[in-house]
């Protein structure tokens, strides 16, 4: 089963800009998600098949704070995922959730919840980790 990925410079962003000035970015940029609660990137996977996914988020946060985002997929199912520092706005990583998706678009929206905004947002990537519960015809 591909990986099914979208750069965040290619999502639905509320209250964020796309940039480029921080190196090691894939695609064509990132997110810098405006400083407030409630800023959000909202990506779209397009799933073959139905059931549990392991969600990888890929992204940099300068500062020592953590940047926690509230995740959802189709608006429903909230979790709070921890983006702590990762020494540099150049140094990447990641951090992982997993999500039920089913067959078709899912929207999956990581949104803010401190005045710092979310991190700076590279890509999402999503992989099917349980058996699917449901498959495309
Ligand atoms: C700096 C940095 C941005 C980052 C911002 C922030 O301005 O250059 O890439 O998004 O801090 O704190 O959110």
């Amino acid at each position: 089963v591909p990986a099914l990925e979208q750069e965040a410079e290619n999502a639905t962003i509320s209250q964020g800009v796309v940039e480029s000035n921080h190196a090691g970015f894939s695609g064509t940029g990132f997110v810098n998600y405006n400083n407030v609660v409630g800023s959000s990137v909202e990506y779209t996977i397009t799933a073959d098949q139905g059931g549990e996914h392991e969600l990888t988020f890929r992204y940099a946060n300068g500062t020592t704070a953590d940047r926690p985002v509230s995740v959802t997929v189709d608006g429903a199912g909230a979790q709070t995922v921890s983006f702590p520092g990762t020494g540099a706005w150049t140094t990447w990583q990641t951090r992982t959730a997993k999500v039920t998706l089913k067959v078709g678009a899912n929207k999956i929206k990581a949104t803010a919840t401190t005045a710092n905004g979310g991190p700076n947002a590279d890509k999402l990537t999503a992989v099917l980790v349980g058996p699917p519960d449901t498959e495309a015809p």
